[in-house]
């Protein structure tokens, strides 16, 4: 997967320095590196190394003080805040640390929230968001509202979300950082699995050695510098192994009742029978897409004014 596709991210001479009163922070000092499509790579190193500030400068919320940042072939260096907001809402997907997820809106309406600015029409947004949910294995909790769940399937609900326009790249933000180990582990093998299912580019920055070992490559940055860049091609954790070979190679993932660590959902219930040795076991429950008639009720109910909140919740 890796280096085989095109060029997606090329970042070429990167500088920011903050001031602070009378002295600069490199924050970045002078990185250089591409990112291929269909790569997942994390971002691994300690606090204050320039972590935020590179994810950040790469999705265009903030200016470089110096250097180039290509990604899908268009420099966000040059471009203008709503062209900025505008190329973010085509082509990039965020999952944050805090989930970010809009408190009085359900999983499958904060799901959905993204797709209202592109525009999309209510039915299909609701059909879109309740296949996203099923695919992170969060089928029954679409009507649940954020404080109706566990951290985890909240940060399941903020990947569903990142992931239902199909963003090209995503970003994500130590999206585990409020998770517990199992949980997160479960999180990264699903952003795993379903930017390889749709070839999307994930970058993903953590503090965490261990997380970042699930990615392609890992990056290492220190002191806004990337110190090394390390290929994890064959060694990746998680990797799920290839279909057909469905047997027992799995069992690090699923400890005991599986799924605990997420959340309540019984894994295996509702996925067909045969496949039971298999891998996708927390997560892929059924046939994506089969969306029953829940969708349809929902597109009947009146549109709460999620449109004039989206603001702050939404993909910027
Ligand atoms: N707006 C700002 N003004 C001044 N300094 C900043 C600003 N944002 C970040 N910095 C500094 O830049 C450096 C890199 O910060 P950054 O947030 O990128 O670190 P990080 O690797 O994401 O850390 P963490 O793991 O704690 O989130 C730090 O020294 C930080 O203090
Ligand atoms: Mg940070």
């Amino acid at each position: 997967m890796a280096k085989t596709g095109k060029p997606v991210i090329q970042v070429k001479d990167l500088y920011k320095i903050y001031r602070v009163g009378d002295t600069k922070v490199r924050a970045l000092n002078g990185v250089d590196f591409t990112i291929y499509k269909g790569e997942f790579c994390s971002i691994v190193g300690t606090s204050g190394s320039g972590k935020s500030t590179l994810l950040n400068m790469l999705a265009g919320l903030e200016k470089p003080t110096k250097g180039e940042i290509v990604i899908a072939g268009e420099h966000m260096e040059k471009k203008k805040e709503n062209q900025l907001v505008k190329f973010r809402r085509e082509h990039i997907g965020f999952i944050f640390q805090s989930f970010n997820l809009m408190a009085t809106m359900n999983a499958v309406e904060n799901v959905a929230l993204p797709l209202t600015f592109q525009g999309v029409k209510k039915a299909q947004r609701m059909k879109k968001a309740e296949a996203l949910l099923d695919m992170v294995g969060l089928k029954k909790y679409k009507k649940h509202k954020p404080t109706q769940m566990s951290g985890g399937q909240q940060q399941r609900v903020g990947v569903a979300r990142a992931l239902v326009v199909e963003p090209e790249i995503v970003f994500a933000d130590e999206p585990t950082g409020n998770l517990d180990s199992n949980t997160s582990e479960e999180v990264m093998r699903l952003m795993q699995k379903v930017v390889r299912e749709k070839n999307q580019t994930l970058v993903m920055v953590t503090h965490d050695n261990h997380l970042a070992s699930f990615a392609d490559r890992i990056f290492h940055i220190k002191d806004g510098k990337i110190v090394k860049i390390e290929d994890n091609t064959g060694k990746r954790t998680g990797e799920d192994s290839p279909a057909g070979e469905a047997g027992g190679d799995e069992k690090t993932r699923a400890d005991g009742p599986a799924g605990e660590a997420g959340g309540n959902e019984k894994p295996g219930e509702d996925s067909p029978a045969g496949e039971a040795g298999g891998n996708e076991k927390l997560w892929a429950d059924g046939p994506v897409g089969e969306i029953g008639g829940d969708a349809q009720e929902r597109s009947e109910k009146k549109e709460d004014g999620a449109q004039g909140a989206a603001g702050n919740g939404g993909a910027d």
